[in-house]
């Protein structure tokens, strides 16, 4: 079973979980990769309609992915949502979903990113079997990693 990471960050954060999770991954003997999902706006929040993907990562070859993303104006970052909606079907693929966000709680978008991005998943046939949202903020950063690779690896 492979395991695809897909990941869309743009100041790093969503990045850096992702690659804690790969390590987990690695370290349990899993076959795992991180792939990147780039644009080469330099603003893609204020260009969602003109949005130029540079790196938009074909998933065929893996059984089991995990889409992570950051939080945009309480709602999933406007790249990965177009990412999610351009994918081919996800029919018989098991998913995992990570957002990171900078506000304390998770009903602050982290909650309903997550909706969106199941909801354009199982549109197209996907499996959602975890979730987590991970706050950025210095008192709760490292509880809600680790919540999360335990919940997703
Ligand atoms: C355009 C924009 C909008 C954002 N809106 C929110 C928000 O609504 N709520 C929140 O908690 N954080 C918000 N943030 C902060 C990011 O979600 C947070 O820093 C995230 O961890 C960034 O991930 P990245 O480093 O992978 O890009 C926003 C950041 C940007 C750039």
């Amino acid at each position: 079973m492979k395991t695809g990471i897909i990941v869309y960050s743009q100041t790093g954060h969503t990045k850096q979980a992702a690659e804690r999770l790969l390590q987990a991954m690695k370290s349990s003997g899993q076959d795992a990769e991180l792939l990147e999902v780039k644009v080469s706006n330099p603003a893609p929040e204020k260009q969602l309609t003109q949005l130029h993907f540079v790196n938009a990562p074909v998933v065929d070859a893996y059984d089991r992915l995990v889409f992570a993303s950051p939080v945009w104006a309480f709602s999933l970052a406007g790249v990965m949502k177009a990412y999610l909606a351009g994918m081919p079907p996800l029919t018989g693929k098991k998913i995992s979903l990570f957002v990171t966000h900078q506000l304390p709680f998770p009903w602050m978008g982290g909650n309903a990113s997550i909706r969106q991005m199941r909801s354009l998943c199982e549109d197209k046939g996907g499996e959602i079997v975890s979730h987590a949202v991970i706050s950025w903020g210095k008192k709760q950063r490292e509880r809600d990693l680790s919540d999360m690779v335990r919940k997703l690896a």
